[in-house]
């Protein structure tokens, strides 16, 4: 897989990749990241985490990877395709106001996006999504449709999710993230808030794998 480190890239495997991420009780995936603050704030105050920042964007990513901490790394990959030495590795996942195909895979059923949800979760993973609506208008979806569709597809996809709640203005302005800081000004309309946990099977494939 192909981190960053400022301007250089480098490819890193599995095993160094395990080596990393060694002694810390959790590890989290924050994915679209942007300029990654919102990775460098939540491992900053969460010594014992390690957090991984995955943006398909480079350029987003040179400033903050350059002064990042030992409990950081920041991938270049898209969302859609993973790399396999992610796989089984998140305590947690945040999806942070996502656009484009990191929107729209939430909104399909059975994308390849949730399929690599479910491919870098840990059982009993927690999710978290922060909707806004000024993308999802722009990907043609009302808020609350675009809502009702995305726990659907994944709670298919063995996901739990809690009842989704409204961001107020004052929690975006307080949410460590360059995007949350521009629609804290009340521009861009609402962002729902959506939490969950990974179940690891359904219960149609547990019924599945016993009748077979
Ligand atoms: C609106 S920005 C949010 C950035 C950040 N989460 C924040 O709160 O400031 C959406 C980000 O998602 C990234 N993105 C969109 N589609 C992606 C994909 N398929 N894989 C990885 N990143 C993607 C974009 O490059 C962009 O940085």
């Amino acid at each position: 897989m192909e981190y960053i480190y400022g301007k250089k890239t480098a490819r890193m495997d599995g095993t160094t990749l395990a080596a990393r991420l060694g002694g810390y009780a959790e590890i989290g995936l924050d994915l679209g990241t942007g300029d990654g603050r919102y990775v460098e704030q939540v491992a900053r105050q969460n010594p014992q985490q390690f957090l991984i920042g995955i943006d398909a964007c480079r350029e987003n990513l040179v400033k903050v990877s350059n002064r990042a901490a030992g409990n950081t790394l920041f991938l270049i990959a898209n969302a859609e395709a993973l790399p396999a030495e992610l796989s089984g590795l998140a305590d947690f996942i945040t999806l942070n106001f996502p656009w484009g195909s990191l929107l729209t895979g939430l909104l399909e059923t059975e994308s390849r996006l949730i399929a690599n949800l479910r491919m870098v979760a840990k059982a009993g993973a927690r999710l978290e999504l922060r909707l806004n609506e000024s993308a999802i208008r722009q990907a043609g979806w009302s808020l609350d449709r675009a809502c009702g569709q995305v726990v659907m597809n994944l709670e298919k996809a063995g996901f739990a999710l809690n009842p989704a709640c409204r961001l107020a203005l004052a929690d975006l302005r307080r949410f460590p993230s360059s995007w949350a800081r521009r629609l804290g000004s009340g521009q861009e309309g609402q962002t729902l808030f959506l939490s969950g946990g990974y179940r690891e099977q359904r219960v149609g494939e547990i019924a599945d794998r016993k009748s077979a």
